[in-house]
């Protein structure tokens, strides 16, 4: 499915060509679309950015250019329901949103027309973009490719559809956080729980989705030989509120008032 796709794109492979986890991820994000399709209008509606579960402002994160995204060309990896890309059309860049479930994208598609904002959405895999290299400036991804995607694949990749210079932003969970969240069900704890070393794919208790966690040593190391320059290292703090008011059950906002339970990766593609 290829829809608003600009001249240069080319049709993406069909599901039997996917890797065993997309395979996965694409059947699990499916069947995730209904509940997501919530919360996108919720932050499609949001008059400012805000970053991750604790919703915490752009201007305290950093995700974006400092001078702005206005005429840059922008790929989100893993869009979603694509309120990002929306956010990034509303204030003047050309986005463009690729993910690997239709129903996602369905959503997506539905949250453009009663926004009013047109901009192209593929289905795609972040770890194989239908786009000639050096098209972007900018590649963003807020818990999409960069949770769900091999990074040994998607990072390799953005870095070759990024111009030198261009941006890499990304916002995943924590290592700490990953380290000490149980198995089967309930936030990060304050034991650790797994090894560090061996990070990489997990499937948690329960859950047939896979996931892609590496220790911070890993991501620089893959970073640099991806060809980019390490800008920034994150670790996002829960605002003060009410303990109360938290959509999802991976880190309380206790938890996440003493350890980062979020973490965004800012990069430069070297030229
Ligand atoms: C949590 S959503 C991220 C979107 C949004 N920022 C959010 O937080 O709701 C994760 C998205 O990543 C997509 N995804 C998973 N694996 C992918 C891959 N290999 N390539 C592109 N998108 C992928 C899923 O289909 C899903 O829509």
């Amino acid at each position: 499915m290829c829809r608003g796709a600009p001249s240069n794109a080319v049709p993406f492979a069909p599901m039997d060509d996917l890797p065993e986890h997309a395979r996965i991820n694409r059947t699990v994000w499916d069947e995730y679309a209904t509940e997501y399709a919530t919360y996108a209008r919720r932050n499609w509606a949001r008059p400012e950015m805000a970053w991750g579960i604790w919703n915490i402002p752009e201007a305290e994160v950093g995700m974006l250019p400092p001078g702005g995204v206005q005429g840059l060309d922008v790929i989100e990896l893993g869009c979603g329901t694509a309120y990002v890309s929306g956010w990034l059309a509303a204030r003047g860049a050309r986005p463009v949103g690729i993910d690997n479930s239709p129903r996602q994208l369905e959503t997506a598609r539905a949250c453009q027309a009663e926004f009013g904002l047109a901009f192209p959405l593929h289905l795609a895999n972040a770890e194989s973009l239908p786009f000639p290299d050096a098209s972007f400036d900018l590649a963003i991804s807020e818990y999409g490719a960069c949770l769900w995607a091999d990074p040994h694949r998607w990072v390799p990749e953005a870095a070759r559809v990024l111009r030198p210079g261009g941006r890499l932003a990304f916002l995943t969970n924590s290592t700490l956080m990953y380290l000490t969240v149980p198995f089967v069900s309930g936030g990060a704890t304050q034991t650790l729980l797994r090894p560090q070393f061996g990070m990489g794919r997990i499937t948690w208790g329960g859950d047939p989705g896979v996931e892609f966690h590496l220790p911070h040593g890993e991501w620089i190391d893959l970073l640099h030989a991806s060809g980019f320059q390490v800008e920034r290292l994150v670790e996002l703090r829960a605002p003060d509120g009410d303990p109360a008011d938290e959509r999802f059950d991976t880190a309380s906002r206790g938890w996440a008032r003493q350890w980062p339970s979020e973490e965004v990766w800012i990069a430069r593609r070297l030229g």
